[in-house]
């Protein structure tokens, strides 16, 4: 255990963006006792084996590839947007690991991605003015005093549905659904008819191919059990701490604190302040943690950050999401590789390139324009070849549903469109076309960085 630390330590701490306005406090506390007595819902087991993978990623051996809802919702729980979700990730994932013949370690944004910052408390609409919506755990999203009120009972809804959403994410990834010779009907209705259909379509004609040659020298899924399943891990940001505190646990393994809330969790750009309660939370819990890295932040406060959140410098415990925008990441991020190559920092430096590129249309949709999304991730490949850094891996906002959200792709989707399935609770997703596009251009830039690499290595 960390000095000083206990899973109520923050409490002590400046904390941002988590509610004080419930109106029944002590409604509060008893939900988070009950909490306390619910059974976890991972095992401190699994966070160890996604920090040893993460490790990998940090020493450049695999990829990382993290995506789901800005915000799950109430609304959208469904037994179909969960499957979606997971195919899509696995369909990414095959199509990266073609491409960089490396593991890709799957990481879903689900089964408890609820709680959300805002940029303003309040919301006015017209002479009315409410408390923002901030995620389903905490009000609703109608625009009535009713629903803005935090409402502790939707802290149990929310355990309740991560808890559905993790069984049948288990049941899938184990029980014969991610089976690789399964390849050919991971592809989403809406996306079989659409050219990245047709591309995936040839790369899992090449995979079959692939398994067939090696079941005949005697490589099966009997023999290699493996190949019947994945492995696949959530996360979430670990926005309310009063949640995260009553899921978090002493492994009776280790003798370690461990969040069991989900196996990796996160630190947004508005609460990573280094006295800040969100800190302090994080640096105690063993899970592996992220932290996110926006367009402020200088070398020498990352440098900080790092050492309070991974004191042991270990491969795996720390990645970082890079989160500036497609035109100001040449300017921010090489000093920040530079200071943690320098600093000897094992970290794995990851993507997110959604959250710097939010822009409102003029028709009032908040939205991302695709192109400023990939050229994020490109210049992020880039910069870290330039500076002899592992491009770690990708952290995306999708939905494998046939969503209008974000601007582009190969559809061109245009401001008119929006309106069509504007679905999201918080911010623009890929949709799933968009987000399968996304991977076979990251995959091609990927294998160009290998190419190149394998003819230095040949010179
Ligand atoms: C998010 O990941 O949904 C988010 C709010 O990101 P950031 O902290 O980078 O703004
Ligand atoms: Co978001």
């Amino acid at each position: 255990m960390s000095d000083n630390w206990n899973p109520a330590s923050w409490r002590a701490k400046p904390a941002k963006h988590i509610p004080e306005d419930y109106p029944d406090a002590a409604a509060l506390l008893q939900v988070e006792q009950t909490l306390r007595g619910m059974p976890p819902l991972v095992f401190a087991g699994e966070a160890r084996r996604l920090k040893s993978l993460l490790g990998d990623v940090a020493e450049g051996r695999a990829f990382l590839l993290q995506g789901g809802d800005c915000a799950e919702s109430f609304k959208e729980f469904h037994a179909d947007n969960i499957r979606d979700t997971f195919r899509l990730i696995l369909q990414m994932a095959v199509v990266l690991t073609f491409a960089g013949g490396k593991p890709v370690v799957k990481v879903g944004r689900m089964a408890g991605q609820f709680a959300k910052p805002r940029s303003s408390p309040v919301e006015k609409i017209g002479d009315v003015e409410l408390p923002s919506y901030r995620g389903d755990n905490i009000n609703g999203m109608e625009f009535t005093p009713e629903a803005r009120a935090p409402d502790p009972e939707r802290l149990l809804r929310a355990y309740s549905q991560s808890s559905s959403t993790l069984n049948l994410l288990r049941a899938f990834a184990g029980g014969g659904y991610a089976d690789l010779y399964n390849i050919h009907r991971w592809t989403l209705g809406f996306v079989s008819d659409s050219p990245q259909g047709a591309r995936y379509r040839e790369l899992s004609e090449k995979i079959s191919e692939a398994l067939t040659f090696m079941a005949a020298i005697g490589v099966t899924p009997d023999s290699h059990p493996d190949l019947h399943r994945v492995e696949f891990f959530t996360c979430h940001e670990a926005l309310l701490l009063g949640f995260e505190e009553a899921m978090t646990r002493i492994d009776s393994t280790s003798g370690d604190w461990y969040d069991t809330s989900a196996h990796l969790l996160w630190i947004g750009e508005r609460t990573r302040q280094l006295d800040g309660a969100h800190i302090e939370f994080c640096r105690g819990v063993k899970n592996p943690v992220g932290i996110k890295v926006g367009p402020t932040l200088e070398p020498d406060e990352l440098l900080r950050l790092i050492d309070v959140l991974s004191p042991h410098n270990e491969a795996g415990r720390l990645t970082l999401y890079g989160r500036f925008g497609h035109d100001k990441i040449a300017d921010r991020l090489p000093r920040l590789m530079q200071a943690t190559k320098a600093g000897g920092r094992n970290v794995v430096w990851a993507i997110d390139p959604m959250h710097g590129n939010t822009l409102t249309a003029a028709n009032g949709y908040k939205t991302r324009p695709f192109d400023r999304i990939l050229s994020e991730v490109k210049s992020f490949v880039e910069i870290a070849k330039a500076e002899g850094v592992h491009p770690g891996g990708v952290h995306l906002e999708m939905t494998g549903q046939n969503v209008t959200e974000c601007l582009g792709g190969a559809r061109a989707l245009t401001e008119g469109d929006l309106g069509d399935r504007y679905h999201t609770h918080c911010d623009p997703r890929l949709n799933g076309e968009q987000a399968l596009e996304l991977a076979f251009l990251v995959a091609e830039k990927l294998k160009e960085d290998r190419v190149d690499l394998a003819r230095r290595v040949a010179i």
